[in-house]
């Protein structure tokens, strides 16, 4: 991955992910600091905002290391548990996010884009697991750059918030766009990646 996306790039995206998933954790307070107001009057926050932003944070903060090899080109034994504790962070904080789009204050349109997006976070996820469940590890590095391009969503979503009104992109009608442009590029981006790099040198089983 190091070749396929450059280290600059990488580490770029590292701070990115570790700065807006440490923020995010403010949301295991009971009452939030700097929460968003529209997001504590979702009907369903609470217990799932916790449970949707605290695993979403753990799972925005780990996955950046996934991606880095060592010299040998071989995963360290670390890859295993903190893969693991990714996947287990997405599968149960999707689930949460798709309860959360159902309450979303801005309408239906704004939950449609996180619902799909809940959804194909969960199946990326999943399918990662079933892959390397199978020692099939091609597909598994496939699918799990796809996870975490949507996982990476939460850095583009608040790029957006915070960069649109720049630009006059602000307002109901903007978020409601936000919630399928948080995601649909990141996607698009990642099956663009993968068709550059098909492929990755992938060592025996062990060193995967
Ligand atoms: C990728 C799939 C994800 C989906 C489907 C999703 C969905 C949602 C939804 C529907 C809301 C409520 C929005 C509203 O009521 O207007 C929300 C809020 C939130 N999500 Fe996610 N989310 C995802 C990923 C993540 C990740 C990876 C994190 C980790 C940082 C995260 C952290 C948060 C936080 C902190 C909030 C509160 C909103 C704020 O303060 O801006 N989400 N999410």
């Amino acid at each position: 991955m190091i070749r396929t996306l450059n280290r600059t790039t990488l580490m770029l995206f590292l701070l990115l992910a570790l700065a807006v998933g440490l923020f995010s954790l403010r949301y295991l307070a009971p009452e939030p600091p700097l929460g968003a107001p529209d997001v504590l009057a979702n009907r369903f926050a609470g217990a799932a905002l916790a449970i949707h932003a605290g695993l979403g944070a753990t799972a925005l903060i780990l996955g950046p290391w996934q991606f880095f090899r060592r010299r040998d080109g071989r995963r360290g034994a670390g890859h295993r548990i903190v893969g693991v504790i990714y996947i287990v962070a997405c599968l149960l904080s999707a689930p949460a996010g798709l309860l959360l789009a159902f309450g979303a204050t801005a309408g239906p349109i704004a939950g449609l884009g996180f619902g799909l997006l809940a959804l194909a976070w969960f199946s990326t996820t999943a399918m990662g697991l079933r892959a390397v469940r199978l020692g099939d590890y091609q597909a598994h590095r496939r699918w799990m750059i796809r996870s975490f391009a949507l996982t990476f969503a939460a850095v583009t979503l608040r790029l957006y918030l915070f960069g649109g009104p720049l630009v006059g992109f602000a307002g109901l009608d903007a978020y409601r766009a936000i919630a399928f442009l948080c995601w649909v590029p990141n996607l698009l981006a990642a099956e663009v990646l993968l068709r550059m790099r098909p492929s990755s040198r992938l060592p025996a089983a062990a060193g995967r």
